[in-house]
This record gives structure tokens, sequence and C-alpha cells, in this order.
């Protein structure tokens, strides 16, 4: 089976509204001569604050997307639909902004904001029951990798983290495998190492669910994902895309990377 390509620029807690709509005109604008076709699924996830101005930048751009071409993803939201929850965002708030996304369970997010793998799960069925999808993050410290163990950490991260979901949403979920050494350090996984623990994650969901699920599962990459480096990470087997941070605060390094992963574009 063939997986849709997917490059995800998580723009963190960067830019004001209009330097977002800057930003985001100025990757329209780098794949204007491209249709939807020829490229990986883009997403972009910007503040909060900026999600309604970039969703008002989604419109044609003259190639047929309606629009599509770019997705917005939220960076966060919380599990309930409303409430006493000062400063949370619901999903379906989110999604009423225009979200098509959500990131959850970023390291950051874990490391700063002490969410735990049951938050993760709450939040991933509750993006799910609002038919949007969770890209969902996990990853090892470079104590846990130098202890040796990375896998056993990962596999019980996702596995906590898709807790209770069905087989029919599970097939719908992005992962993201992100390194936590490698972000924003410079410092790259060698490609053949994060194939190799993205296989692994494959296989811990082909367990819980079956090779249908684990064959449809887009498992990305994140950690210093650069134009340089995309091309090669692309190049393995189970990579299926990126989720990049600081290179995508630029159009024109995020626009090379969506264009450096269309080797595996079935156009
Ligand atoms: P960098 O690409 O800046 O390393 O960030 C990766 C990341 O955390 C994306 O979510």
């Amino acid at each position: 089976m063939t997986r849709r390509p997917m490059i995800a620029g998580n723009w963190k807690m960067h830019k004001l509204q209009s330097e977002a709509v800057e930003l985001f005109n100025g990757i329209k604008d780098g794949l204007r001569d491209y249709t939807i076709e020829q490229l990986p699924e883009v997403v972009v996830a910007p503040v909060f604050t900026s999600i309604s101005s970039v969703v008002a930048q989604k419109t044609e751009c003259g190639c047929g997307c309606k629009g599509q071409k770019i997705k917005v993803a939220a960076q966060n939201c919380y599990w309930e639909t409303q409430g006493a929850f000062t400063g949370e965002v619901s999903v379906e708030m989110a999604k009423d902004a225009g979200c098509e996304l959500i990131i959850i369970g970023h390291s950051e997010r874990r490391q700063y904001f002490s969410e735990t793998d049951e938050m993760i799960n709450k939040k991933a069925k509750a993006i799910l029951n609002n038919g949007l999808v969770p890209i969902i993050c996990c990853g090892e410290t470079l104590e846990q990798r130098e202890h040796g163990v990375t896998d056993a950490h990962i596999t019980s991260q996702i596995q906590k983290a898709l807790e209770g979901i069905t087989t029919e949403d599970a097939s719908k979920i992005v992962i993201a495998y992100e390194p936590i050494w490698a972000i924003g350090t410079g410092k790259t996984c060698d490609a053949d190492e994060a194939n190799r623990v993205i296989k692994m994650i494959r296989n811990v969901v082909k367990d819980l669910y079956n090779t249908e699920v684990a064959d449809a599962v887009r498992i990305l990459y994140g950690g210093s994902v650069k134009p340089e480096t995309i091309e090669e990470q692309m190049s393995k087997s189970d990579i299926d895309g990126a989720l990049v941070g600081g290179a995508s605060l630029k159009a024109d390094s995020f626009v090379k990377i969506v264009l450096g992963a269309r080797s595996k574009v079935n156009a």
C-alpha cells in the first residue's frame, strides 16, 4: 500500500499574525507551480492566535487546489468540549478556526507542561471523535538512548497513546518520531537509525491492530530536518515525511523540504 507523504511545519511559539501570514503566503507562492497531486500533504502549525489569519489566506492559488494545498494544524488541544478550563482550547474550537490536524504529545509539552501519556491518549481520542487527524509525537532523550532503552520507551509511549482507539480510527493517525536530542540541536538522527526506529513503531502498531493499519499509518521523522537532509530521509523505506521546526520558519527552506520529499509522491 502507498502512503501519502506529509511535510508538516511546527512553527512553535514563533510569529505574530502579520509574520505568520507572510510566511504562509511565501510557502503558497513557492508551491504555486505544483498541483496537489505533485506534492506531499503540506501542513503548517501556527500559534493559536495566528490560526484564523493564516486560514484566511487559504485561497485558490491558480492551480485548482481550492486552497487545500496547505493544511493548517494546531499545536495542542484540550480533550473536553467546553467548560471552566482557563487557557485551554478544545478540538471543536481548533476545528472551528480551520484546523484539520492537531499535533499532540510534543516533547516540549511533555517536558515543560508535564503532559503525560494518559493526557495524550485523551487528546488523541477527542481529535479523532471530531474527525480531525492527530499527529502524535514520541521520542527518547539522549540519556534513554545511551542507556539502550529507546525502543522500550517509544513502544510504551505509542501503546499508551493509542489505548482504546478503534482499528478504524487508528489507520488515520500520523505519528512523528522525534528524538529529543535531535530537536533544535542541528544534530539529525542518522537516516538508517531513524528508519529502524520508525519500522519498530510500525511493528508496535501492527501488534496493537493489524498489518493493514500498520501499512496505512504515516510515520514522520522530526529533529533538525533541513533541505539538505530530506532527500536521504525520504529514500528510506518507512519514513513517510517530516515534522519540521526551525527550517519551517522560513518559506524558502520549508518549500525546499516539501519539494525534496516528492520522491515518494505518486503523481
Ligand atoms: P527542529 O526541526 O527545529 O529540530 O524541531 C523539530 C521539532 O520539534 C518539530 O516538532
